[in-house]
């Protein structure tokens, strides 16, 4: 581990097990969203917490922010059905959690959780950002989310493609989650086919194309968005790709820093999770923090595209990863 700080406790009225990860506050506080998911084991979450925090860390120092990267999980482990009262319970014990952190992190929502949530967590704690517009917040930073990774696509596209117009590319989006369902809505009205998948079958509403989610990955397409949750690119599945960019929002998409020179050797371009879903974390901390309008701080979140058109030139011209690149990026904040 090289975080700075993890608390982990079993809520007193949930009875759930609870992580706070703050990875470093190095530019700031730390500053990461609340993540509600089952595990098979509360440790599986202390790991994906950790992991999740580090990415944090990367994103927020990548995107030009000064805040540091946290992030929190509520476990549910088997056997645990999530009623409205548990949901309750945890929100206020994590909450509790994070206000003993005095200000040096700050929580928001994350797959599992929304607006709505937030409202709970601020009974316990002011440190939490995104509650609906009615109680003083920026509401669902998935719109933010998902419109920096649409300029990320585009400018992904223009690279690869020499153009960033998306009509008649064929869009694989793996995972119709909040961000996911709002990205397969930005690139369809820019003209592209769409190809969906979701774990929940319910997702498949007829609105786009449906792909089983066990072939989302290899299905041949122009670009791959992976939208769920991360860990999709094992090495093992780099030779079984037929893509030639892949830009999304799931965070930690790889499952080690290698496959990186693996998709590169392939000559498939990945641009880097944490910067190609760095909109959300922008935009709420411009916003909440920084006092930014929405029209300010929605810029920032476009500017996302030239960042990726940065690190894709860089890659490119100087024989590295886009991974290396972006790294670069953030550790030239990080370690001045
Ligand atoms: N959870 C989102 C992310 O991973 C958005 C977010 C960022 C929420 C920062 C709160 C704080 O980027």
């Amino acid at each position: 581990m090289n975080h700075e700080e993890v608390k982990v406790r079993r809520g007193p009225r949930s009875g759930l097990a609870l992580i706070v990860a703050v990875h470093s506050r190095a530019l700031g506080p730390a500053a990461g969203g609340i993540r509600l998911r089952r595990y098979p084991d509360w440790r599986d979450g202390l790991a994906d917490a950790l992991r999740l925090s580090e990415a944090m860390t990367l994103k927020n120092a990548a995107a030009g922010l000064d805040f540091g990267g946290g992030k929190s999980v509520i476990a549910l482990e088997p056997g645990t059905s999530l009623t409205p009262e548990l949901r309750e319970a945890a929100l206020l014990d994590l909450g509790e959690m994070i206000d003993s952190f005095g200000g040096s992190y700050f929580g928001g929502p994350d797959v599992g959780t929304g607006p709505d949530d937030m409202v709970v967590v601020r009974r316990a704690t002011s440190r939490v950002f995104c509650l609906p517009a009615e109680h003083g917040g920026t509401g669902s930073s998935s719109v933010p989310t998902a419109a920096g990774v649409f300029a990320a696509v585009r400018a992904g596209a223009r690279h690869v493609f020499g153009t960033a117009d998306l009509v008649g590319r064929t869009v694989v989006v793996s995972g119709l989650g909040s961000v996911g369902g709002l990205v397969a809505r930005h690139v369809s009205e820019a003209g592209a086919r769409v190809l969906v998948s979701d774990v929940d079958p319910a997702k498949r509403t007829g609105e786009f194309e449906w792909v089983e989610p066990a072939k989302a990955l290899r299905t041949p397409a122009d670009i791959l968005v992976p939208a769920a949750v991360g860990g999709v690119l094992p090495a093992e599945l780099v030779p079984e790709l037929s893509v030639p960019l892949i830009v999304g929002p799931a965070n930690n998409q790889l499952t080690e820093d290698s496959v990186a020179g693996g998709l590169a050797a392939r000559g498939i371009v990945w641009v880097p999770d944490f910067v190609a879903s760095a909109g959300g974390a922008v935009y709420v901390l411009l916003r909440e923090v920084e006092g930014l309008s929405h029209t300010a701080a929605m810029s920032r979140v476009e500017s996302i595209g030239d960042t990726v058109s940065a690190v894709l030139t860089a890659a490119r011209d100087n024989g590295t990863t886009p991974l290396t690149e972006a790294l670069a990026r953030a550790s030239a904040r990080l370690t001045p």
